[in-house]
């Protein structure tokens, strides 16, 4: 198989399995406990269908939209992930060279491999600056005080990761950083020998977000570790109310699914919050953000910036959040499978498909912009 004969998420994700050694493949595929909220992220926009309107004039499709104060040219976004020059060697340079492209945001993840200078000084498409709360509170200023500095325009604190969620591929593999494999893990790299070529002979697997401030040289961390040892469990609503003063410009809140978490992040002056489950791999069973949408849309839509990620695969996902109130949506498999299959044209054919299916389905659809979307559009089973 190669990358011009991958048309959707399943084929990038089938490319990317056979490039990849197991162990990373199922970092990026896998989620907590039995995979249940992983499954329902997609499949709860199959509860949904659509209504067309027709013969409205359709020649010219606006996809813009305006998300906390930053003007997109498409309605997705890539979401900020962890580790990803350890999935492809180029990258975050990839993803951020093929959001900018695009004209759409990028985010840049406290677990990044590039640093977030770099990628601001490179492309001018706004940025997203990704943390987590440290137990290490000069830490956490510091964090916020770099991005500042760098130019970041969005601030966004993830909030459903207090504790690690439990990834049992993870745990089968051995997958951690350094790679402290179990022998079936490395049989899975020895089949492999491309990957390991080129990571070999690429810049070394660094860390520049947290590199002065955490010694990852002392042992194996994995991710769950990470969560687990470095966040700090009693960060609570008036430590984010504090960090939303000190950032002084758009801040968010990633993983919130209740409304009245949803009413509490509007209330200490938030512009966004992203509904999230964080694709599944943190609390098994938590509500899709597809299902929970309406709800906070009408709780808090109009006072706050309310998006989602989680589960998207196809146009008509996007045309479907964005119809129940979502601002924009997020992505995360969506660009890592075809970032690991092939690089940068990987993520850009990607997002290229992505933004085809879109317009092509607004057309269907007999709407020429995002604001033209609505819940008149959509019938629930
Ligand atoms: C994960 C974290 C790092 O889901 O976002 O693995």
């Amino acid at each position: 198989m190669r990358l011009n004969q991958c048309h959707n998420f399943h084929d990038f994700r089938r490319l990317a399995r056979q490039r990849l050694p197991g162990p990373i493949f199922d970092y990026i595929d896998g989620g907590a406990d039995d995979e249940c909220s992983q499954r329902r992220n997609s499949r709860s926009f199959e509860d949904c269908d659509l209504v067309p309107n027709v013969l409205r004039g359709v020649r010219e499709i606006d996809l813009s939209v305006t998300v906390m104060g930053q003007k997109l040219a498409t309605p997705f976004y890539c979401s900020p992930t962890a580790l990803q020059r350890l999935f492809h060697y180029q990258g975050e340079r990839a993803v951020a060279a093929a959001a900018a492209k695009l004209g759409t945001l990028f985010g840049v993840s406290s677990l990044g491999t590039v640093s977030l200078e770099e990628l601001r000084k490179t492309h001018d498409t706004p940025q997203i600056y990704q943390f987590y709360f440290h137990r290490d509170r000069g830490l956490n200023r510091a964090m916020m005080q770099r991005a500042k500095e760098a130019g970041v325009e969005v601030m966004m604190l993830t909030v459903d990761s207090i504790t690690g969620g439990n990834r049992e591929r993870d745990l089968r593999t051995g997958f951690s950083i350094p790679f402290r494999l179990t022998p079936a893990g490395m049989l899975q790299f020895a089949i492999k020998p491309m990957w390991g070529l080129q990571y070999v002979t690429h810049e070394r697997f660094k860390l520049p977000q947290l590199e002065d401030h955490v010694d990852m040289s002392g042992g194996a961390m994995s991710i769950g570790r990470y969560f687990t040892d470095m966040l700090d469990p009693s960060m609570n609503w008036d430590d984010v109310a504090e960090m939303v003063q000190s950032w002084n410009g758009p801040f968010c809140l990633k993983g919130i699914i209740s409304v009245e978490d949803a009413r509490r992040a509007a209330d200490i002056g938030c512009a966004g919050i992203i509904l999230s489950n964080h694709g599944g791999r943190q609390l098994d069973g938590s509500r899709a953000p597809f299902d929970h949408l309406a709800e906070v849309v009408d709780a808090v839509g109009d006072r706050i910036d309310v998006m989602m990620d989680g589960g998207i695969q196809r146009g008509t996902h996007i045309l479907k959040a964005l119809s129940l109130g979502a601002k924009a949506v997020g992505l995360g498999r969506y660009y890592l499978y075809p970032l690991a299959a092939a690089g940068q044209p990987g993520v850009e054919r990607a997002l290229g498909l992505l933004r085809t299916e879109l317009e092509r389905d607004m057309k269907l659809m007999g709407c020429t912009s995002i604001s033209q979307l609505s819940r008149e559009n959509l019938r629930f089973r």
